[in-house]
């Protein structure tokens, strides 16, 4: 009888469960530590970025390197999409080319998911619009079990900034709650979601003091068509996170980057040790050399 290996995607965080989510982080937590083994020796893997990016890209393709797979990165620029090529059919042809897995991030909330008929190998979200950011939201998850040292239940973490618009937001709001974190956001009304599951806020300072975790996001403007702020730093004046709320407290401090200084969080923030904004750019690797391993 031959043996049919089922295709696993990874469109959303809830593709994987409770214990293989597990088993991503201490899979990284080897890898955290291996600089190239060559597990993915004969595998080929596309990345297909049709948004700008610079830390993940980057770390997939130093991921995959890593564990000793060949990267083709497609230049959006100058491929076909620009001669009027349907994204179904660019997707058709890549997939014809034989490859073990396709990376893929574009403005659109739902596009990878679409894409899965089109493909006979694995399609990794890389970020769709509002939607998710599942490698980014294991990373995190990652970065806190790490500080934490696995004791990560109860613990309380104030989501700052642009929620409603931001797929770092929404992954996290997923995955967290399912290893025991609790919520809290925090935002201006315009930047507020819609849903009354978790406790909100309108000022880091109203909810400080039962944080353990603050992750500060960006606002995403390339997705508000309209200005909610005069400048940035109308902005920033409410929800830059600064040494004077955090403190002495002990506290973690988190953001997916690209972070916008002085606007999302303060000079002397980021260069305090309970910012972990560098730390998780290198678990980000890490992490998804665990996520490719498992998929391909
Ligand atoms: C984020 C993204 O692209 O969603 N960045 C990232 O992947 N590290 C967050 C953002 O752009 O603000």
């Amino acid at each position: 009888m031959s043996k049919v290996r089922q295709i696993r995607h990874l469109i959303t965080e809830n593709d994987f469960s409770k214990d293989e989510i597990k088993d991503i982080l201490s899979k990284a937590k080897i890898f955290s530590n291996i600089q190239s083994y060559d597990k993915l020796k004969d595998k080929l893997i596309i990345t297909l970025f049709f948004e700008n990016s610079t830390r993940t890209r980057s770390s997939f393709e130093i991921a995959a390197k890593r564990l000793g797979a060949k990267v083709v990165n497609l230049d959006i620029g100058t491929s076909s999409s620009s001669k009027g090529e349907s994204l179904e059919d660019t997707v058709s042809n890549l997939n014809a080319m034989k490859p073990d897995a396709i990376v893929i991030r574009h403005k659109t909330s739902g596009l990878p998911d679409s894409l899965i008929k089109y493909v006979d190998c694995p399609i990794i979200n890389a970020g769709d619009g509002k939607n998710s950011h599942p490698t980014q939201a294991m990373l995190d998850l990652y970065t806190i079990h790490e500080h934490f040292n696995g004791d990560i239940e109860n613990k309380t973490i104030a989501i700052v900034g642009d929620i409603k618009n931001s797929r770092v937001a929404s992954s996290n709001l997923r995955l967290l709650p399912r290893f025991g974190i609790i919520p809290i956001l925090v935002s201006p009304d315009c930047f507020m979601p819609d849903d009354d599951i978790f406790e909100k806020a309108n000022s880091l300072e109203d909810v400080i003091d039962k944080v353990d975790i603050v992750m500060s996001l960006r606002a995403q403007i390339e997705r508000h068509g309209q200005n909610y702020y005069k400048t940035p730093k109308h902005y920033a004046i409410d929800y830059c996170v600064t040494k004077e709320i955090l403190g002495d407290k002990d506290i973690i401090l988190l953001h997916p980057g690209p972070v916008n200084r002085n606007i999302d969080i303060s000079d002397d923030m980021l260069s305090d040790e309970r910012c972990k904004v560098l730390q998780q750019v290198t678990n980000g690797v890490a992490v998804r050399m665990a996520i490719l391993e498992k998929l391909l």
